[in-house]
């Protein structure tokens, strides 16, 4: 049976890693594309990562290109083309520069690959994979914004280092959009079952939550770019979970068609992710203080999606 064939779309430091990824799990081959002027970039780390199979034993074909006809017939596209964030920046203040970035990406994979199941990794998350399905008019089984998967995951590993157990055990859910309001949900966190609030005081949780909203920001204030190891790992366990049709529940930038009593917008909600993509989003439910949190991520989110329909 032929490899499935993943197509990456910018081959920056995320890139790079979903690459290492995908052929560490052997998920499939790889395209690394980028723009022309980092066509060799691109081709120079699919050679080193291919060269590094030779050690591993790992049988993927990783190739780089600046052209789009390589990823034609894909089975998952992985968007994260842009420019990442520099200290000081919000997720927010990147849309002047990506927004004409994904829809000439948006624009490219109607053309090449629209079977594929894409996952938009580019900030600011929450806009740029509505603009990315309102371009193509793909279905939204097949298009879902990484996020979820990461947030959860700072969240997962703060409670772990605060009560002092494995992360392995830690089940964490955070929601909402992928900015400072993103929605840590505390009746849904648990320690293999056991409610996470039995386990860390209340003003330590708090202080969690706080430092899981501005996690990006910790780390693009420690290394001056953006994070680039999680955000791979969380767009992976996504990938997989549609190549191998996992079925698995994780929280997922999703389209909204009145789930959760919001329409015609793209927000972290609990989806399940099997064969068929976006198989179903499941609806939770929430206290008054969680909903409540949700409506004002959501209110950011639709700020701004306003301005990216503006300019359309
Ligand atoms: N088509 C393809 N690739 C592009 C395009 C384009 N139109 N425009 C830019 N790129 C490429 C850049 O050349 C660069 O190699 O996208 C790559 C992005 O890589 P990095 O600068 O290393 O950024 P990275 O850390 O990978 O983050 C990418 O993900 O988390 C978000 O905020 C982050 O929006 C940023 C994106």
């Amino acid at each position: 049976m032929a490899n499935k064939k993943i197509a990456l779309i910018g081959a920056g430091n995320i890139g790079g890693e979903l690459a290492n990824l995908i052929v560490q799990k052997q998920l499939g081959d790889v395209v690394l594309f980028d723009i022309p002027a980092k066509e060799n970039f691109a081709k120079g780390k699919a050679l080193d990562l291919e060269q590094a199979t030779a050690l591993s034993g790992h049988q993927t074909i990783v190739k780089g290109t600046s052209n789009w006809a390589d990823c034609a017939g894909a089975d998952v596209l992985i968007i994260t083309a842009g420019i990442p964030r520099k200290p000081g920046q919000s997720r927010d203040d990147l849309v002047a520069t990506n927004l004409p970035i994904i829809r000439d990406v948006a624009d490219n994979a109607k053309k090449h690959c629209p079977d594929a199941f894409v996952i938009v990794i580019s900030n600011p998350l929450d806009a740029m994979v509505y603009e990315f399905k309102r371009r193509t008019g793909a279905p939204r089984s097949h298009v879902v914004g990484m996020a979820g998967t990461l947030d959860s995951a700072r969240f997962a590993l703060f409670i772990a280092r605060e009560a002092n157990v494995s992360v392995t055990d830690v089940r964490a859910m955070v929601l909402g959009g992928h900015g400072d309001d993103m929605v840590p949900v505390l009746s849904y966190t648990t320690v293999n079952g056991v409610p996470v609030k039995q386990l860390v005081a209340k003003e330590k949780l708090d202080a969690l939550i706080d430092r899981t909203r501005k996690g990006g920001g910790e780390i693009v204030n420690l290394m001056g770019t953006s994070a680039y190891y999680a955000p791979a790992a969380g767009a992976i366990a996504m990938a997989e979970a549609y190549l191998r049709d996992q079925k698995r529940l994780l929280p997922c930038a999703a389209y909204l068609d009145g789930e959760y009593g919001y329409k015609d917008l793209y927000m972290g909600v609990p989806v399940v992710v099997g064969g068929k993509g976006v198989e179903k989003i499941v609806q939770i439910e929430l206290s008054t203080d969680e909903k409540a949190a949700l409506e004002k991520s959501a209110k950011s989110v639709q700020g701004i999606v306003d301005v990216v329909k503006k300019s359309a």
